[in-house]
């Protein structure tokens, strides 16, 4: 069971490095767009945050607090990300830079909260 939830853990991270990685890759080839790939992150860190928040193998405690406000993060990076990238489509131009940065700094923080926290 411990295994099993390293894993999960392991693959809650690998969520984390495909939401972050690509934002960086915007970021650095300054095109300042979201992605699809960005959504793969996200989706893959909810589906594993959520399964790491029950309390298993028994006995082990967690920051409830802490599992909140990063979901909170996540629900409004997905937000930012599903309005980028209708406004994306419709537009044909990248997102508001604010709403961009705000994606990466976001998904850095939530990932520092874990870290640290
Ligand atoms: C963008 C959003 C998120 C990022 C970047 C993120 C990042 C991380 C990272 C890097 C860890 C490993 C920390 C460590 O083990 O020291 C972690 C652990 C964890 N995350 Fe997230 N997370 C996010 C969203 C969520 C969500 C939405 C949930 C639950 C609803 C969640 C639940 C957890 C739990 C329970 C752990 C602890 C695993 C353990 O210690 O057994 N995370 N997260």
């Amino acid at each position: 069971m411990e295994i099993l939830r390293s894993v999960v853990v392991l693959l809650h991270i690998v969520g984390f490095a495909v939401l972050f990685g690509p934002w960086v890759v915007e970021a650095v080839a300054r095109r300042f767009q979201v992605t699809r790939v960005m959504d793969y992150g996200l989706l893959l860190s909810l589906i594993t945050g959520l399964a790491l928040a029950a309390p298993w193998p028994a006995g082990i405690e967690l920051n409830y607090p802490k599992i909140g406000i990063k979901l909170v993060i996540l629900i409004v990076i997905g937000a930012l990300l599903g309005m980028g990238s209708a406004r994306q489509k419709r537009t044909g131009e990248p997102v508001p830079r604010p709403m961009f940065v705000t994606v990466g700094v976001l998904a850095f923080v939530a990932a520092a909260l874990a870290v640290v926290w």
